[in-house]
């Protein structure tokens, strides 16, 4: 990640290999009016062009973004990481979008870092032409009066714990699947938390003991065994308890209920959640805030084979009810099940999952709006507030009230954990859920949407994953810490 810096420098004297301006109005062209004119850059939203400064500037490059008259921090986040994208190859950049306050300097610190973002780590190292690596960004130097403030360093420290969480559950995410099984995965973030957050990683064996039936059902058809990563992060002057649960299955084959060739395709994503939730708990533990966490990464790998669960089979529960298992594919539930379970053991205030849960939710909401879903009305809208705060998208969806009987219609079992009418497939999920929350405060994230970016880059979504859930859990603990 870039190291971010903030200076009181006048844009025209800030020595980089590029300048990125932001152009809100007539005055922020002068000095490049001409330049400007001739690319056609007119200041509609999105817009940026590039130029050589042809000394105008101190910095060889000159990168004009486009600003609404009266910018938020959103609008600034987006506009300097496209800024950022469009100097490829610059390894320091200034950057002058006129922040008019320690909020918009944070958001332009986190959009730097997030737009910046590349995952070339499968790439090789060609040199020259055809070469796959283009040089890193190293430095950015945010020009702002407010510079010498110390809330301005603070918020500059804040956005790089926070951009550094989003772009590591990036790199988990768009790590290839074989690669991140669930030790593998379980390992990599016993290593991030280091000794930031006490970590303690339950294996099968001790699964088995601890009755984790939907977490052990969805991983025995793997030769890579499930694992459950549990985080604590609990300082002395914590003031509430906020329990997370993520959804990881490396890889969603379906199980037997074996999904299309298509359809499996990007399926090394279905551990976002798990990602998100275990690199913002890191987060907020950097952060010092005064709340306690307790996390649950609920790994497995959902694979067909002589061991798998069977469409048909009943798994015994952490909480103990038990489940008839009707799809193989609608795993995510199951894992989760255990992990709100645990959770809800802990007596914690409120408890958040995040979850690459349903293909219904993309349907619904498209492929850039998570789904909101709980048991607590006013919960609910906290946690969009938070995810309004911080520019990530999401809607609330009920739970509807026919969901209840269906959930519990299972004639062998407590519970069914599949729904065969093709409707309302994520309240049905999120129905399901609710039986093992034990009326906690409870919100749910149906994230299967924004975690993966299958097109090219925009604004600071890069291709691939994109940490979506992270920077929401952040603010979120953020505010429940002010209470
Ligand atoms: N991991 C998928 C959901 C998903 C779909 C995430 C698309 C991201 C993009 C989940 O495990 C799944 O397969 N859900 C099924 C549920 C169904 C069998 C009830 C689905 O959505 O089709
Ligand atoms: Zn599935
Ligand atoms: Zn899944």
């Amino acid at each position: 990640m870039p190291t971010v810096s903030l200076s009181t420098t006048k844009p025209a004297t800030a020595r980089a290999d590029a300048l990125i301006i932001g152009i809100r109005n007539d005055e922020d062209r002068e000095g490049f009016s001409s330049a400007l004119e001739l690319l056609g850059f007119t200041g509609e939203k999105d817009q940026v062009v590039a130029f050589p400064s042809d000394g105008a500037v101190k910095a060889d490059l000159v990168v004009a973004v486009a600003l609404p008259d009266e910018p938020d921090a959103e609008d600034l986040r987006r506009a300097v990481a496209r800024g950022v994208r469009a100097a490829k190859n610059a390894t320091n950049i200034a950057v002058a979008l006129h922040p008019t306050g320690v909020d918009e300097v944070e958001a332009i610190a986190e959009g730097i870092a997030l737009g910046a973002y590349r995952y070339e780590v499968y790439k090789s190292k060609k040199k020259g032409k055809g070469a796959k690596k283009a040089p890193e960004l190293k430095t950015a130097t945010i020009l702002s009066p407010f510079a010498r403030q110390t809330l301005a360093t603070k918020a500059v420290e804040r956005a790089a714990t926070v951009s550094e969480a989003v772009n590591i559950t990036r790199d988990w995410v768009n790590t290839p699947p074989g690669d991140l099984r669930p030790t593998a995965f379980a390992d990599a973030i016993s290593a991030h938390a280091g000794t930031t957050v006490k970590v303690s990683v339950w294996d099968e064996k001790r699964l088995a003991k601890e009755r984790c039936g939907g977490i052990l059902g969805v991983g025995q058809g793997s030769v890579s065994p499930p694992r459950l990563v549990s985080l604590t992060y609990e300082p002395a002057n914590a003031v509430a308890h906020l329990a997370l649960v993520g959804k990881g299955i490396t890889f969603d084959s379906g199980g037997l209920s074996i999904k299309s060739g298509t359809g499996m395709a990007t399926m090394k994503i279905d551990m976002a959640g798990a990602a998100a939730v275990a690199a913002a708990t890191v987060a907020i533990a950097k952060l010092g805030l005064p709340i306690k966490v307790t996390t649950y990464a609920c790994l497995a790998e959902n694979m067909p084979s002589g061991s798998a669960t069977r469409p048909g089979d009943v798994l015994a529960m952490r909480n103990g009810s038990t489940v008839e298992v009707l799809n193989t594919d609608a795993e995510g539930r199951l894992v989760l099940a255990d992990g709100l379970a645990l959770a809800a053991e802990g007596k914690p205030d409120r408890i958040v999952d995040v979850a690459t849960l349903t293909g219904a939710c993309v349907v619904a909401l498209g492929e850039r709006t998570s789904g909101v879903l709980g048991n607590d009305y006013d919960f609910g809208e906290r946690v969009l507030a938070s995810a309004k705060e911080a520019g990530e998208s999401m809607w609330p969806l009920p739970i509807a009230e026919e969901m209840k009987a269906l959930v519990t219609s299972s004639k062998i079992a407590d519970l069914r954990q599949h729904n065969p009418k093709p409707y309302g497939g994520t309240l049905y999920a999120a129905a399901f859920l609710r039986e093992f929350v034990n009326d906690v405060p409870w919100a749910h994230l149906d994230i299967a949407g924004p975690s993966f970016n299958e097109g090219s880059a925009y604004d600071y979504t890069p291709a691939g994953g994109t940490g979506t859930g992270v920077r929401t859990l952040v603010k979120l603990a953020l505010e429940m810490s002010s209470k």
